[in-house]
């Protein structure tokens, strides 16, 4: 098992700086793994490069859930091996990786499509990233590696030093990865693996370190996060709840937010934790696919439509303003007009301040991808515009609904207009404002005046930081 370099025992003397680019595609456990993959290879000399052009190695960091990923990769590949010849046309080699869960699902098929990658990794190996590097190098050949090592990548990788984002004041945190559920129609538990949980202690280390580099809140991260279960340091087994308890101890750090987080997970920790954590933002995205039980069973979610009712009821009476995002498929096989109905019924009934939805798209190997009844692509698409119509009125709702109201905002840089700064609401809207720039990677009280398409302006109503933690609202008892 420690066959594996260590990054921190690499050699760090006498490398020449080489450059190094990242694209990367999908969920934000993606953004979180591309800024690890960044870090590990820092100790080999490499810094970030804006353009693929000038860097000596490019990663493309790929995500599989939908639509014709595959092509988008081939398609992106196609110009990058452009750019790599005309590299090497100049005596500059490009070392050009392919890394995600198309990596993770295709890893032969891109070898085979296109010889000029030099290495294809899955994402539970980025932690021999330099080892790869090293032996891409040596052999001037082809290496894949796309197993599920015994080894968990969070024990080898480097913690986040800082900030994803030079600057930034927002960063996520993966605390858990890979699924169990096997849903019908989606392709995670194959690309990401099962469930595991990073040790707490591993988290709250690399969340002291974010904030010591300037973070101020922190999302964390997982394809269920609040299926979390990882070691505690008491010897015990620390669900989601009462790891963000012990986040919420650590000074400086002023907001938190975890997603995507599984129905079925929502225990009565968590639920305590949004009435008792002012830390917690009351911002859930708690995805439901779907309103109707049949499509529920045949996607195998494992809950009713009324199970996910209750749950946002007592979500709500624990923290009343809490507003809830969630995810849609539309035209999963065998969906009726009537299921769809029960999805239309769900969503006028909860209410959401926004929300994803998307057509089903079939993906290999996985159980829908195999099913006969399909729903034709204009049925589909009829029912998608119908429901993103209706998601779409109730995040204007929400957005017009915060017009005229005082709420604190997490400053987190400058806005597009001179003397203006963007920060975040509790309910995860973007919010313009003018403010002094010391207010950035602080708190303070804004008044809503606007409503614009995606975002909100306000106005400074004190330009002092707030107090950590900010006390919570008024509430009802749970
Ligand atoms: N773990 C999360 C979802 C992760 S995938 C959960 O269980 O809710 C993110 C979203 O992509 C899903 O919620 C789903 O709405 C969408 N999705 C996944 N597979 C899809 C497919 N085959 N077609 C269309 N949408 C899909
Ligand atoms: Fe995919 Fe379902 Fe797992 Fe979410 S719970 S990652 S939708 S299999
Ligand atoms: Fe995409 Fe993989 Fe994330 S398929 S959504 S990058 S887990």
């Amino acid at each position: 098992m420690n066959t594996i370099p260590s990054p921190e025992r690499l050699p760090t003397k006498r490398l020449p700086t080489k450059r190094l680019h990242v694209i990367t595609w999908g969920c934000q456990m993606n953004v979180y793994d591309s800024a690890r993959m960044t870090d590990v290879l820092r100790p080999l000399g490499y810094r970030p490069a804006d353009t693929p052009e000038e860097a000596d190695m490019v990663i493309l960091n790929t995500c599989h859930i939908r639509d014709r990923a595959a092509e988008k990769v081939f398609s992106e590949l196609g110009r990058l091996r452009v750019i790599k010849q005309a590299r090497a046309a100049e005596g500059r080699p490009t070392v050009l990786a392919v890394a995600g869960c198309v990596a993770q699902a295709e890893g032969r098929e891109i070898l085979r499509r296109a010889p000029f990658v030099d290495i294809v990794l899955g994402p539970q190996t980025y932690h021999r990233l330099p080892e790869m590097v090293a032996r891409a190098a040596r052999a001037g050949g082809v290496v894949i590696d796309t197993d599920f090592p015994p080894e968990q990548k969070f024990d080898f990788l480097p913690d986040a030093a800082g900030p994803q984002l030079p600057g930034g004041v927002t960063a996520f945190l993966t605390v858990q990865e890979g699924c169990d559920k096997f849903c019908s129609f989606c392709v995670v538990p194959y690309t990401r693996g099962a469930e595991a949980s990073r040790p707490a202690a591993s988290v709250l280390a690399e969340a002291r370190r974010m904030v010591q580099g300037g973070v101020r809140e922190i999302t964390l991260l997982g394809q269920n996060v609040n299926a979390y279960h990882g070691d505690g340091p008491d010897g015990r087994t620390w669900g989601l709840a009462r790891l963000m308890h012990a986040l919420a101890d650590i000074p400086g750090l002023l907001r938190l937010r975890y997603t995507t987080s599984h129905p079925r997970d929502v225990d009565d920790a968590l639920i305590a934790a949004h009435r008792d954590l002012p830390q917690l933002m009351p911002f859930l995205h708690l995805p439901v696919q779907s309103g109707s039980d049949r499509m529920l069973r045949l996607m195998n979610r494992g809950h009713t439509a009324d199970d996910y009712r209750r749950l946002v009821e007592r979500l709500r009476a624990a923290r009343p303003d809490l507003a809830f995002s969630s995810d849609f498929i539309v035209g999963h096989p065998g969906e009726t007009d009537a299921d769809f109905a029960a999805t239309m019924a769900l969503v006028e009934e909860v209410g959401f301040a926004q929300a994803f939805s998307f057509s089903y798209s079939p993906r290999p190997g996985t159980p829908a991808a195999a099913a006969a009844d399909r729903v034709p692509p204009p049925a589909s698409d009829e029912r998608l515009q119908r429901l993103q119509a209706l998601i779409r009125t109730q995040q204007d709702r929400t957005n017009a609904s915060s017009v005229g109201q005082a709420m604190p905002v997490l400053f987190t840089g400058r806005g597009r207009r001179p003397g203006q700064l963007s920060g975040r609401s509790p309910f995860l809207q973007a919010v313009h404002a003018c403010a002094p720039e010391t207010l950035i990677g602080t708190v303070a009280m804004v008044k809503i005046e606007a409503m614009l398409t995606n975002s909100l302006t306000a106005t400074l109503i004190d330009p002092t930081a707030l107090p950590d933690p900010i006390p919570l609202p008024e509430r009802a008892c749970a």
